[in-house]
């Protein structure tokens, strides 16, 4: 298939790159590098290498956790050993994403001005081994958000696309870090969930408009549906992330996507959806979740009507005169059974399918809205 094609399929973009299925390859240290990869690129749309160590306290860490029996890269030029494993996956159609620990912003960005743009840059504020701790990174940086948005922006400096990689529960305020990570410029999240399950992709998706990838022990497409529909854009597997479970994930989710139209469709808002889900909520007249939502964003009714309104205005969701609503911008997502909303989809010529597109585009004018253009309360 054409990249175009997946792009139809999906709509995602990472670093610029059309991804062709939202299933990552998640580092491992001493394991996951090009030849750990490319036998399974077939059915993933991203791998993040390493965790690789790219200056003299964290390559020490690294020699000090393989003496005590811990699988770990170990090369003497990390340029060298990073631009040849970018190179060997240069020729497939696989995002490449770059783990890193390193000790000081300027490691951050020496290695990506000498690597350039060919990669995602994923900082490392996962490992917890404590010698790597010791030399600033890892872990310790949940601790000191500070000395990771150094980080973050030393990397933007080189205007590359910047990824975070973190352990959930491990940060006092999961949220806070979550919007820190974002206002420092970063592109993606990548959250190790632990046990907190989807309620913390969906609290994070509620906080930031980050790309988020979900991960821990999501080998099945139940459990990779749940993180979509809480606001995950990807998954990614590192454990279970052999040719078979990767293939039996990618087909269900292109499967699933080519009927749906919409693969990370949020759950309604009345069924635990996130915020994403607005765009399938009726106008502000009954009392139920969207009151209590749209006060916690900050949100007036009127501004909710004239957004939607604004929004749908020259696109097929605009008429609907049998609906509820006199539109289709009010209603309910395709899997709520209702012949109005049928009826009235038939008559515009669209398929359900086509629809569930429409109304992703209308939440991603939604997104936009609550994040970028309405004016934030930025106290943290
Ligand atoms: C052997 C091993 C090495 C790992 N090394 C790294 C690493 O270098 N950097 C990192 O961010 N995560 C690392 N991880 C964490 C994984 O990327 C992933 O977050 C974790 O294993 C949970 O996902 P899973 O259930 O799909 O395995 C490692 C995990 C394992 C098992
Ligand atoms: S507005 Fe409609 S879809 Fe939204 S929460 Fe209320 S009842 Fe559910
Ligand atoms: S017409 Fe049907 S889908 Fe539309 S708002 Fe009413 S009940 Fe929901």
């Amino acid at each position: 298939m054409a990249s175009m094609q997946y792009y139809d399929r999906f709509g995602l973009l990472l670093n610029n790159q059309v991804v062709k299925t939202p299933i990552a390859i998640a580092s491992m240290a001493g394991i996951v590098d090009a030849a750990y990869v490319l036998p399974r690129a077939a059915h993933i749309g991203a791998a993040f290498l390493g965790g690789y160590s790219i200056d003299e306290p964290t390559m020490e860490a690294s020699r000090k956790m393989s003496e005590i029996g811990r699988r770990e890269f170990t090369y003497e030029d990390p340029v060298e050993e990073l631009s040849s494993q970018v190179a060997l996956l240069s020729k497939t159609d696989v995002v490449t994403g770059l783990n890193l620990r390193g000790s000081s912003p300027e490691a951050f960005s020496a290695i990506a001005a000498q690597i350039g743009d060919a990669a995602v840059y994923e900082i490392d504020a996962h490992c917890r081994q404590e010698p790597m701790i010791a030399a600033g990174c890892g872990e310790v940086l949940l601790h000191h958000p500070n000395r990771l948005r150094e980080y973050i922006q030393a990397l933007k400096g080189e205007d590359v696309c910047v990824s975070v990689k973190i352990r959930a529960g491990v940060s006092p305020d999961d949220l806070r870090l979550a919007r820190a990570i974002w206002k420092a410029g970063a592109d993606i999240l990548h959250i190790d969930l632990m046990d907190t399950g989807y309620q913390k992709v969906r609290q994070i998706r509620n906080t930031c408009p980050l790309v988020i990838i979900a991960n821990n022990s999501i080998n099945t497409f139940e459990r990779m549906k749940e993180m979509y529909s809480h606001g995950a854009d990807l998954v990614s597997l590192a454990r279970h992330s052999d040719d078979r479970t990767l293939a039996g994930l990618d087909a269900a989710i292109s499967r699933y996507a080519d009927e749906q139209g919409w693969y990370n469709s949020p759950k309604q808002l009345c069924r635990g959806g996130d915020i994403r889900a607005l765009t399938f909520c009726c106008m502000p007249v009954k009392s139920c979740p969207l009151i209590p939502t749209l006060d916690r964003i900050g949100m007036e009714k009127e501004e909710y009507l004239s957004l939607k309104q604004e929004a749908v205005k020259g696109t097929p969701l605009e008429s609907g005169p049998q609906t509820c609503f006199g539109s289709l911008a009010w209603c309910c997502k395709s899997s709520s059974p209702c012949m109005f909303r049928e009826m009235t989809i038939l008559q515009q010529g669209l398929t359900n399918r086509e629809y569930m597109q429409q109304k992703h585009q209308l939440s991603e004018k939604i997104m936009q809205y609550i994040f970028e253009e309405k004016p934030q309360d930025d106290t943290c």
